[in-house]
């Protein structure tokens, strides 16, 4: 009895105790909030009409003048390093490590009542874009824990790509206005517009298509691509493939969805939609891994892929860090982008291009350098220079990804895209990359072995004005010859002892087929 009015009152007391200390610490919490009212988890959402919502998180703790925390925007997670200002306006020095390199951003804000208004500068020249952050619930939008990668094996070659795959895809004309619209025109128009009787297939979805994930984890689409089964039956239907495009990171390129923790999921899904060719951009995946944990992610994904069962083209692009072009086969890749995004101007194009002179060696049936995709017919470039992306890329082995609107283009850069005679270059049976064989200035002489002993012979005019260049045949061991062909002329010239001077217009190419 003593003992039971002994433990009530015990109860009594430690509860009177309990509340108390909760009062107390929920006053301290109110007064830390108030001394520091950015501390908490902020979440920016920014609208778009595809019905996918991307949320930028701002995990802040603030202790006086001082502010730390995280940033977690797109594809990226930063560490605040510095900061000034306060609540009334304050400007955050964050950071992250993208492979070696540091990656700095800087976001300016204050707080307006309840709300953060938050942003930062794209590029120095112009104005900052701002958005509202709202509180949300602490660990929302935390970066998700770290799979260990698995250890390296070879992954099995899939037969496919045998020569560089041809297609479309969408990113370099449409970037996140593509739609399922869109992408049954370009199919229309591929099928009927000589394209594909030239050799062109792949109709590549790139980044923006994905929705959030559903309660069993599968990868849903946005509004933007109401059904994608339905979409990639109809391309098929036009005797075309689809292709699709997804990261192994948390977040692709563009901040939506990716495939982290789900690769074996998503292949499934890509393969019982019927899809053909997957891009896989490493983009979100450097907040979680090193670059020399790239040939580990990449292999799962190869691994995943043929567990499927269904014949689908892999397609790495990281940009081509840690030297992709000496594992990119092994770990199951068709191709990988050798280089950073290519741009529509002839710097970019010919940066890019210009540069694979070294990678030779590593091209060959089945898996290709990717120097990017194609911008011929985009507008910024003229027709003599897109006919030089055109010759380069087909004397490189390059995947012929074209990257225009396909529905909608000039006479003359269909016919630049559909030069059968270049394109036959470009899918030689040999699969053997060309090499610079000369350079004198601005004048360029590259080469390429074909199958059956011929050459091509493709003499670049980098300069901006017009240019005579020799071409000596014993120097580029064409001594012996029958026939030489000018193939954007469409005619044999003569292949007379000892030379022939070619007259190339400024940006521009002779491209020879010699036999
Ligand atoms: C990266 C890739 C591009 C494109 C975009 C999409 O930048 O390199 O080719 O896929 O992502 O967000």
């Amino acid at each position: 009895m003593n003992s039971k009015i002994f433990s009530g009152r015990f109860y009594v007391i430690a509860g009177a105790l309990l509340i108390s200390a909760c009062f107390v610490a929920s006053i301290a919490f109110a007064q830390q909030q108030s001394d520091n009212p950015l501390t908490g988890n902020w979440a920016a959402a920014s609208p778009s009409n595809d019905g996918y919502v991307r949320k930028a998180y701002f995990n802040l703790k603030q202790d006086g003048a001082k502010i730390t925390g995280t940033i977690r925007a797109t594809q990226f997670f930063y560490t605040i390093k510095e900061n000034t200002g306060g609540p009334e306006g304050f400007t955050l020095m964050a950071s992250m490590m993208d492979g070696k390199s540091e990656r700095k951003v800087t976001y300016e804000g204050k707080l307006i009542g309840n709300e953060l208004q938050i942003g930062r500068r794209n590029r120095p020249d112009q104005p900052i874009t701002f958005q509202m952050a709202q509180r949300a619930p602490d660990g929302e939008g935390a970066l998700p824990a770290r799979v260990e990668p698995p250890a390296l094996h070879k992954v099995k070659d899939n037969g496919l790509a045998r020569t560089p795959p041809m297609g479309w895809n969408s990113w370099n004309k449409f970037a996140g206005r593509i739609d399922d619209a869109t992408v049954r025109g370009v199919a229309d128009a591929m099928a009927t517009n000589g394209m594909k009787a030239a050799g062109y297939v792949y109709i590549n979805i790139d980044d923006t298509w994905e929705g959030s994930r559903d309660a069993q984890g599968n990868i849903t689409t946005n509004k933007k691509f109401p059904d994608m089964k339905a979409l990639a039956d109809y391309v098929h239907s036009k005797g075309l493939k689809l292709g699709i495009y997804s990261s192994p990171g948390p977040n692709t390129c563009a901040g939506y969805e990716g495939t982290y923790g789900h690769e074996e999921q998503d292949a499934q899904t890509f393969a019982k939609w019927g899809i053909d060719y997957l891009k896989y951009d490493w983009c979100g995946a450097r907040t979680l891994y090193t670059d020399e944990e790239m040939p580990a992610i990449y292999q799962k994904m190869g691994d995943a892929l043929l567990k499927t069962g269904r014949p689908i083209v892999y397609s790495l692009c990281q940009y081509g860090r840690l030297d992709v072009w000496k594992w990119g086969a092994d770990v199951g890749g068709n191709l990988w982008r050798t280089t950073g995004d290519i741009r529509d101007t002839w710097d970019s194009m010919t940066n890019i291009g210009f540069r694979q002179n070294e990678l030779a060696p590593y091209a060959k049936p089945g898996h290709w350098n990717d120097p990017d995709m194609l911008e011929i017919g985009n507008g910024g470039m003229t027709e003599t220079e897109y006919r030089t992306h055109m010759s380069l890329w087909a004397i490189l082995a390059a995947p012929l990804l074209a990257g225009n609107d396909l529905g909608n283009m000039t006479p003359a850069t269909l016919e630049i895209l559909t030069n059968k005679e270049v394109i036959a270059i470009n899918q030689d049976k040999q699969g053997q990359q060309g090499k610079q064989v000369w350079k004198a200035g601005d004048q360029e002489i590259w080469t390429r072995p074909l199958a059956g002993g011929a050459t091509a012979v493709a003499v670049f005019n980098r300069g901006k004005e017009e240019a005579k260049v020799t071409v000596k045949w014993a120097d580029l061991q064409l001594a012996k010859r029958k026939t030489v062909r000018d193939l954007w002329l469409h005619q044999d010239i003569a292949a007379a002892d000892p030379e022939y001077v070619a007259t190339v217009p400024g940006h521009g190419v002779v491209l020879l087929r010699v036999k």
